[in-house]
């Protein structure tokens, strides 16, 4: 995979954000060594399933395998007596309230017995035994009474609201955009499009499992170790099952590989049934997930039907839009009323639309409950409404470029919740850097020349325009707010406790360059530690790309002041004035006269003298106006913004699709890890290549049967395109650090809309659906 990566700055005048008062090189936008890469390079890096206890029990899940039904009896007798044993533990043995779920209480710990089976994956008990072999082959003879119910398996079903997953209704969540007046935006139209879309499910993949432990500890509490996301949301949902205060729930995050979002909530339920083994025992209890476990009762990204109508005037200026959009929350709500969130107000796509209308609804199913995924709820409108304008564009004979441009959002837009931007809109700059490092006009030409000569095998030029607006937003505000704690020791060392968790992206590295930057101590000395929530005050979920912006600016407010009081005592030692000294590379140094000190040397004057060297900082997000009722208002902090082109090849005879290039240009405010970002941008892009063509998650009466990596396929290095070329935006978010938001998330969210455009050109019909199967795709090629 070739890639080349371009920065494009464009910080107005006066607005560099990362200052030197000498020409000394800065850590923010430098390469540097991702801070986490040799221990889990060479091995020493420890996971969960890598960690053990004196004591310690093994847990396994018995699974309702029903869709629907009544739980009548639970019968242990036969697991019980397997040697190895040590009990299982039903409704009966929670000690606390046996309810999850982080938004809406519909989920039992532990389905009690007369109440409702709701999916396959239920879980029902929890053994614990001596070793993991035992657990599994216990938990296989518990048996099960359940009165079989008809299930409900499709959105469709789910409407009609005759069969009900929960009581009163299946459509139990709907969320609104009212702007302006779509009947009379349509009046003012040439020409009127309205499409279907559906988008199905994506797993998350990633290659640890779930697994914690959780034990008893030396707080007479219990600590949890364990792979996750969101370590605030485990000790809450610990606390609650255990019916024990906060301050004796401990949660310390172990090295995770992998989350996309699939370890939001899913662990603070996974804490849950380890930790009720370990209540009932007194002993350690881990709980790892195999991946058949794993796929069947865990989150996934929600399958999403839509219907667009748009209305465009004949030079192809957008004037209203309407969307109704479903989703399949499965048998619980979960994450489902945030994920539709951001479902709502990406739907309209990243266009200036005077009239908009959105409605989306959430409906229950009798399926695994699906959950947050990379781009939470908005790949799967993106890939519509860019499906839409594709259509839009070959319609009217305008060039898919040139049509996004006319209709992207810029400074002075307003979105479609009528936000009026007034900074960082680097979406135009997307567009037109898209079309200079695709060499546009040539690569146009060269795809028509290989479809003049080639007969069997043709290829398409799709093209996507996304935004994503970073962090929780309006909807999350109470938790947008993070904490940082900066500790200096005596020989120089730092220390970096953040709430926000590492998962692969890198964020342990970006928090080192910046307190690097801020005190100007090299970045290896910087140890950013696994987050434990006994010492990071709530610091909301790591999800949403927030971390750089939140986690990020709590650690330079602390390092700032720690710099500080640095400075003080280096201008008491050597006499400077504080306004000529500058820092960086393990040293200060006045910049008249030229004195400096090492780092550890000042450090070390700083002990001597009891100078406070560690601090607090906390990063809260400002207020958002926001009218629920109308959809209407500042639905987030800031928005990132993000432009592809790719070309895809397509085998007529077998339906199979390639990507061959791709061409991407993100907006990222300002690149703070220039390399990380590319690992990113690569790693969303494939992640997305893998929803739009390869991942077919299949049922059967609500069982997942893809359950594995031998039949739910993902992308490998074979699918991988020759060329991927990255091009990064630098327009400044002024309350970013140095004017960072987010690209996580936008890595990945350009990319199913742009494979399924490319398909639609080459083949001449439109990719209504993903994945775009072979089948999916000959089925098109044959209809007429
Ligand atoms: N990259 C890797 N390697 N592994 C992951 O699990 N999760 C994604 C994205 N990139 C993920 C990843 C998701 S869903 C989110 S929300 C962001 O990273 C979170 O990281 P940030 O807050 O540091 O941007
Ligand atoms: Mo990411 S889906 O917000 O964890």
């Amino acid at each position: 995979m070739l890639q080349r990566i371009s920065l494009c700055p464009f910080l107005r005048e006066g607005e560099k954000q990362v200052k030197a008062l000498t020409n000394r090189e800065t850590v923010i936008g430098s390469k540097i060594r991702r801070v986490d890469a040799v221990p889990k390079v060479d091995g020493k890096a420890k996971f969960v399933a890598d960690i053990y206890f004196d004591r310690m029990i093994y847990c396994y899940l018995v699974l309702a395998k029903k869709s629907h039904g009544i739980l009548k009896a639970i019968y242990t007798d036969q697991a019980l007596k397997v040697p190895g044993v040590i009990g299982v533990y039903t409704h009966m043995d929670v000690p606390g309230e046996n309810q999850l779920g982080e938004v809406v209480k519909d989920m039992p710990c532990l389905v009690p017995i007369g109440e409702k089976i709701r999916y396959y994956g239920d879980v029902v008990a929890v053994v614990a035994a001596e070793t993991y072999e035992i657990a599994k082959e216990a938990a296989e003879k518990v048996r099960l009474e359940i009165v079989d119910l008809p299930p409900v398996l499709t959105i469709e079903e789910s409407i009609k609201d005759k069969v009900k997953v929960h009581e009163p209704t299946n459509i139990s969540i709907h969320k609104k955009i009212r702007k302006g007046n779509v009947e009379n935006g349509f009046k003012r139209c040439d020409e009127i499009f309205e499409g279907e879309f559906y988008a199905h499910y994506q797993e998350q993949a990633y290659l640890e499992p779930q697994g914690v432990i959780v034990t008893p500890d030396i707080d007479y509490g219990f600590t949890v170790y364990g792979t996750m996301q969101c370590p605030y949301y485990v000790q809450n949902s610990v606390a609650r099952v255990l019916a024990i205060p906060l301050n004796r729930v401990r949660v310390i995050q172990t090295e995770t590989g992998g989350g996309f979002g699939g370890k939001e909530d899913v662990p603070s339920f996974v804490a849950s049934y380890a930790a009720v083994a370990a209540y009932n025992t007194g002993r350690p209890a881990k709980l790892i997930y195999d991946r058949e476990v794993d796929i069947q009762t865990t989150s996934k990204r929600h399958p999403i039907k839509s219907h667009y109508k748009i209305g465009v005037r004949k030079d192809g200026k957008l004037e209203a839009m309407e969307i109704a959009a479903y989703m399949d929350m499965g048998a619980y709500a979960t994450l489902s009323p945030i994920v539709m969130f951001r479902t709502l107000v990406h739907a309209a796509g990243s266009y200036e639309i005077p009239d908009v209308k959105v409605d989306v609804y959430g409906v229950y199913t009798n399926k695994v409950p699906p959950g947050a995924f990379r781009g939470f709820g908005s790949p799967q409108v993106l890939f519509a409404v860019e499906s839409m304008m594709d259509e839009i564009s070959k319609k009217l004979g305008i060039d898919p470029i040139e049509l996004r441009l006319k209709n992207t959002l810029r400074e002075g837009s307003k979105t479609a919740t009528d936000h009026l931007l007034l900074e960082s809109v680097g979406a135009v700059k997307t567009l037109e850097n898209l079309r200079e490092i695709s060499r546009w006009e040539q690569l146009k030409k060269e795809v028509e020349t290989f479809n003049n000569t080639n007969e069997n095998r043709k290829r398409g030029i799709g093209v996507s325009h996304i935004f994503y607006g970073v962090s929780l937003g309006a909807a999350g505000q109470h938790l947008d707010a993070s904490g940082s704690h900066v500790q200096i020791n005596a020989d120089g060392t730092v220390d970096v406790r953040i709430g926000g968790t590492e998962m692969g992206q890198g964020a342990k590295t970006v928090i080192a360059m910046i307190a690097a930057e801020e005190l100007g101590q090299d970045v290896q000395k910087i140890n950013v530690h696994q987050p434990d929530t006994a010492f990071v005050p709530d610091s909301g979920p790591t999800v949403a790309s927030r971390t750089t912006v939140y986690s990020g600016n709590a650690t330079r407010l602390a390092a700032s002041e720690l710099r500080k009081r640095l400075i003080n005592v280096f201008c008491e030692l050597t006499g400077s004035s504080t306004e000529n000294v500058d820092w960086g590379n393990g040293k200060f140094y006045d910049t008249v006269s030229n004195k400096e000190m090492s780092f550890d040397e000042l450090v070390e004057e700083a002990f001597r003298k009891n100078v406070k060297l560690n601090e607090t900082g906390w990063y809260e997000t400002p207020r958002l106006e926001w009218d629920a009722e109308r959809g209407i208002g500042e639905a987030y902090v800031t928005y990132s913004f993000a432009s592809q082109i790719v070309v895809v090849e397509v085998n007529l005879n077998t339906g199979q699709a390639k990507v061959i290039k791709a061409y991407t240009s993100h907006d990222v405010g300002k690149a703070l890890n220039p390399e990380g970002i590319i690992g990113q941008v690569q790693g969303g892009f494939i992640q997305g290549m893998g929803y739009a063509l390869y991942e077919d998650l299949k049922l059967k009466n609500g069982q997942i049967i893809t359950d594995n990596f031998n039949t739910y396929i993902i992308p490998t290095i074979h699918e991988i395109p020759e060329e991927l070329v990255i091009d990064i935006v630098e327009d400044p978010f002024s309350r970013g650090p140095y004017g960072a938001k987010g690209i996580g998330e936008p890595s990945l969210m350009p990319t199913p809309a742009a494979i399924a455009n490319a398909i639609s050109r080459a083949i001449g019909k439109r990719v209504t659906r993903i994945p775009a199967t072979p089948e999916y795709i000959l089925k098109l090629i044959k209809e007429d």
